[in-house]
């Protein structure tokens, strides 16, 4: 019998995640159907009840619901917990599990695809709002020197990384600060801002950026945006954007899902915007 997915949002139209886990389905022989579900605004609840009753089996959780989806869940995992946000959902019987793969699919794109450890390195992040707090755990779990987090509103990177420490007993120094209080240059320097959206540029010093440094927006399909400009302006040779990390948090999914990992690579190739 045939499996169903979803990925609920609004807006749901440009949502890849149907194209990426229907490729993935295909590579590895599994038998599921993965659809779009335009969640009403205020209506996430019976949305994914409807789903439910109809037989499906898990949802990815795109914008504006990721804390409505934070709400639903019956069983949390620690991702979720730490970024305060879902963004897959199994269903089995009355149990929602719930899960935030952004941090582990990024972690995974850095690791992996672009082959730039983190272990012993210093990591600047930008921004402190979900995606931030996605992404933190599974940085610190690969070892880094240092994690900082800079943001317009220093307070909440403080905040950030208070929350951090808390989470991981303090094994990585991780602090948060304001754009002018950030000194030294880093070895991996990734834009969680919400900045790119709006080809806007974080109030970033050129010299942040050590002159082997990998410079990653998780922004996605936006060319070269503001933030990698910059980087490129400071010398750096490596620019990525957030294509890997989408496609990887979609087969952590899958897998999670399935019992069964796909292979990101056609994915990433069939979406990559080239960096120009
Ligand atoms: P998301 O879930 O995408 O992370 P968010 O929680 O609204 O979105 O957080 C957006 C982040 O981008 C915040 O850290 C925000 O900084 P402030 O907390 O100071 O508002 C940051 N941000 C957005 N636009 C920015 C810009 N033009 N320059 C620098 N930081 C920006």
């Amino acid at each position: 019998m045939t499996d169903r997915y979803a990925v609920i949002g609004n807006p749901i139209e440009q949502s890849k995640s149907p194209l990426i886990h229907t490729a993935f389905a295909q590579v590895t022989g599994q038998d599921i159907e993965y659809t779009k579900v335009l969640g009403p605004l205020g209506g996430f609840a019976q949305a994914v009840d409807a789903f439910r009753l109809a037989g499906g089996r898990g949802m990815n959780v795109t914008a504006p619901f990721k804390l409505d989806a934070f709400a639903y869940a019956t069983d949390l995992a620690p991702s979720a917990q730490l970024a305060g946000a879902v963004n897959a959902m199994k269903f089995d019987g009355d149990k929602v599990y719930a899960e935030n793969f952004d941090g582990v699919g990024l972690v995974r794109d850095l690791v992996h695809n672009l082959g730039c450890s983190l272990q012993g390195r210093r990591v600047l992040i930008l921004g402190a709002g979900g995606a931030t707090r996605g992404a933190l755990l599974p940085i610190l779990a690969q070892g880094p020197a240092e994690v900082v987090i800079v943001n317009r509103t220093a307070v909440k990177a403080q905040e950030l990384a208070d929350l951090a420490r808390q989470h991981r007993s303090g094994a990585v120094p991780v602090s948060g600060m304001g754009y002018t209080d950030v000194t030294g240059a880093f070895d991996v320097v990734l834009n969680a801002t919400s900045a790119s959206l709006t080809a806007e540029l974080p109030p970033l010093s050129l010299a942040v950026f050590a002159p082997a440094c990998l410079a990653y927006d998780l922004t996605y399909g936006k060319g070269l945006t503001p933030f990698l400009k910059l980087a490129g302006q400071a010398g750096v040779k490596r620019l990525a954007d957030g294509v890997g990390m989408l496609a990887e948090q979609a087969a952590e999914a899958f897998a999670w899902w399935r019992g069964v990992r796909p292979d990101t690579r056609n994915v990433i190739e069939q979406l990559t915007v080239p960096l120009i």
